[in-house]
């Protein structure tokens, strides 16, 4: 069995202390694995990435990532925090929260400079990335100026070229199109061949089969309620309805308004 990379065990969370958002969150990722962690909105997807990005601390129960028990203190040791910022990229669900330098190519380069690379090997690394998720043309643009789906693109290449181990993604492919979408999934598939943990929170079904080998299901409950092969999740229909994962259409059918559920899988 591959290594355990992260372990939470029992963890609760609570923003301020009164709005909770994990509550009993159990949930092991191996080196090299590439999950999913699905649920409806406020399930606490966001939260458990968060945490796994040493942002967020345990508030009762705990983390274990790197053999280390992550709390505050370890996260501000110097030389674990370091390693840990190398390790683990995270692409937050908003661009704009990652994007802030005056050019696409200097927030690319941001990364790297920020943890010593060497100038020439950071210009080639660009190239590199730029090549793979084809935004050559966008090198120069300023980062606000683009659509939603370039923004996307860039802030993954952000992370990219910090050359993480994990790449923990927020909804990466929400509002994308199709053609974006396959080329943020391919990319993520040959980093995971290459051996990288990939942690892909979404409610984006299309996607699940795809993107990981084991899907964790957070409940209304806020906790993981299901974890297993993506096929066996998407095939339950009353689990997905039950867990607001899929759309109830309205129809018409004999003249008359029909409504039944309808899988995210099955595409529009
Ligand atoms: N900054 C915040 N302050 C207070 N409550 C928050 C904050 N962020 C998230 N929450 C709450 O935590 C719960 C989990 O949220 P989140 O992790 O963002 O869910 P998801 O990503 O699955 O939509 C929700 O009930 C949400 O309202
Ligand atoms: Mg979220």
């Amino acid at each position: 069995m591959a290594k355990p990379l992260f372990e939470l065990k029992d963890v609760y969370f609570s923003y301020m202390g009164k709005f909770p958002a994990l509550c009993g969150v159990n949930l092991t990722i191996e080196e090299g694995a590439k999950v999913c962690v699905i649920g409806a909105n406020g399930t606490g997807k966001s939260t458990i990435l968060n945490m796994l990005d040493g942002l967020i601390f345990a508030g009762s129960g705990s983390m274990k990532a790197f053999d280390r028990n992550i709390t505050s203190g370890v996260m501000s040791e110097p030389g674990f925090s370091r390693v840990f910022r190398k390790s683990v990229g995270f692409v937050f669900q908003n661009p704009d929260a990652q994007l802030f330098c005056p050019s696409v190519k200097e927030d690319i380069m941001f990364g790297p400079l920020q943890l010593g690379v060497q100038l020439d090997k950071i210009k080639k690394g660009v190239d590199i990335i730029a090549n793979r998720l084809k935004i050559n043309n966008l090198l120069n643009r300023q980062p606000h100026q683009l659509s939603i789906g370039e923004k996307k693109k860039v802030s993954i290449a952000c992370v990219m070229a910090v050359e993480p181990d994990v790449f923990l993604l927020d909804e990466p492919t929400a509002g994308l199109d199709p053609a974006t979408t396959r080329d943020i999934i391919d990319i993520l598939l040959e980093e995971n061949m290459a051996g990288k943990t990939i942690v892909t929170a979404t409610h984006d079904m299309h996607i699940v089969g795809e993107i990981s080998d084991i899907a964790h299901v957070l409940g209304r409950n806020k906790k993981i309620i299901r974890s297993a092969v993506p096929d066996e999740i998407l095939l339950d229909c009353e689990f997905l309805k039950d867990n607001n994962l899929v759309h109830v259409h309205r129809h018409m059918h004999d003249g008359r308004i029909h409504a039944h559920p309808h899988l995210h899988t099955e595409h529009h």
